[in-house]
């Protein structure tokens, strides 16, 4: 295992069902598979995170394929620092998506963390299905991205989709050598649903470059989905923030359709810690 533990920072090893270090610290393992690393001192709500119709409603959208080719740019980005060796963290790893995309392309150890529980739990099952039951590939805690469960400098690569960090969390745990895929909306990212809950739509701004690491890939993808019925628009707007905070006669409005087209921006960028020399050799 490579937690952790979120008390004292020894690791943490596996004995029948608990994760437990040195100091006699102890976390027992879900049924499902993952364990809670969160101290409740880390938490700013009683459930933190991604509620569960949003994780649900999220896992349906893009079990549909919506975001396939946002998936198979990330594993071509991704593919020439990771292999079946590497150790890789879907940092707010959310139901698992972009875990399992990673794992079936690339099969490296799996590790995930999100604050939501619920999340966790669908990441930790969706693994034991794909593995029919045995040994998981993976290992998934409910975990906030700035006190991250692991050792330092232990990691490959790390992965964010939409999820928030804390870039010197990301520093401590990576390899001087290992990269962080960060994943962010592009400017034009949801246009037509800004513009009907809002009224308006203003561009996404550019993300900060991530204080700490040296760029080594930028790239950018833009395309239209169209969605057909009713069923895919719902879950569309469940999954995001946008949608528990525009107007309710919009949303009602939204609800009600059938058929709405949605353009989808994202921003992919490959980082390397800064100052480790290791950038040279890539260019
Ligand atoms: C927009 S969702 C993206 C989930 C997943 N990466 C995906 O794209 O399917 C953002 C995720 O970040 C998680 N999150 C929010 N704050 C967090 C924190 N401090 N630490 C870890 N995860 C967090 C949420 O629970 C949610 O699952
Ligand atoms: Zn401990």
């Amino acid at each position: 295992m490579i937690w952790a533990c979120p008390v004292c920072v020894d690791p943490l090893t596996l004995v029948e069902r608990t994760l437990r270090c040195a100091n006699n610290h102890c976390f027992d393992l879900a049924k499902e598979g993952y364990s809670n690393l969160l101290l409740a001192n880390q938490k700013n709500s009683k459930q933190p995170g991604d509620s569960k119709i949003m994780l649900r409603a999220r896992r349906d959208f893009l079990q549909a394929g919506f975001y396939q080719p946002l998936a198979n740019q990330i594993v071509e980005l991704i593919r020439p620092y990771v292999s079946a060796h590497s150790q890789f963290l879907d940092c707010g790893c959310g139901e698992g998506y972009y875990s399992e995309q990673v794992y079936k392309a690339l099969q490296p150890s799996i590790s995930g963390i999100d604050i939501a529980r619920d999340g966790v739990r669908l990441a930790a099952k969706r693994f034991k299905t794909l593995t029919l039951n045995s040994q998981s590939p993976a290992n998934f805690a409910v975990a906030s991205s700035f006190h991250l469960p692991l050792p330092s400098h232990q990691l490959d690569a790390v992965l964010q989709v939409f999820a928030p960090v804390s870039e010197p969390e990301l520093l401590r745990v990576l390899k001087p050598r290992g990269v962080y895929c960060d994943v962010s909306p592009g400017p034009k990212h949801f246009t037509q649903l800004k513009q009907k809950l809002y009224r308006q739509a203003r561009d996404h701004e550019a993300p900060a470059i991530a204080p700490g690491f040296t760029l080594l890939a930028e790239e950018r993808i833009c395309f239209d989905i169209e969605l057909n019925n009713n069923r895919d628009l719902q879950n569309l707007l469940m999954m995001t923030p946008l949608y528990w905070k525009g107007s309710i006669e919009a949303k009602a409005e939204l609800m009600a359709m059938d058929a709405f087209t949605l353009t989808i921006d994202f921003v992919l960028r490959l980082y390397r810690p800064a100052g480790t020399g290791a950038v040279d050799d890539e260019l």
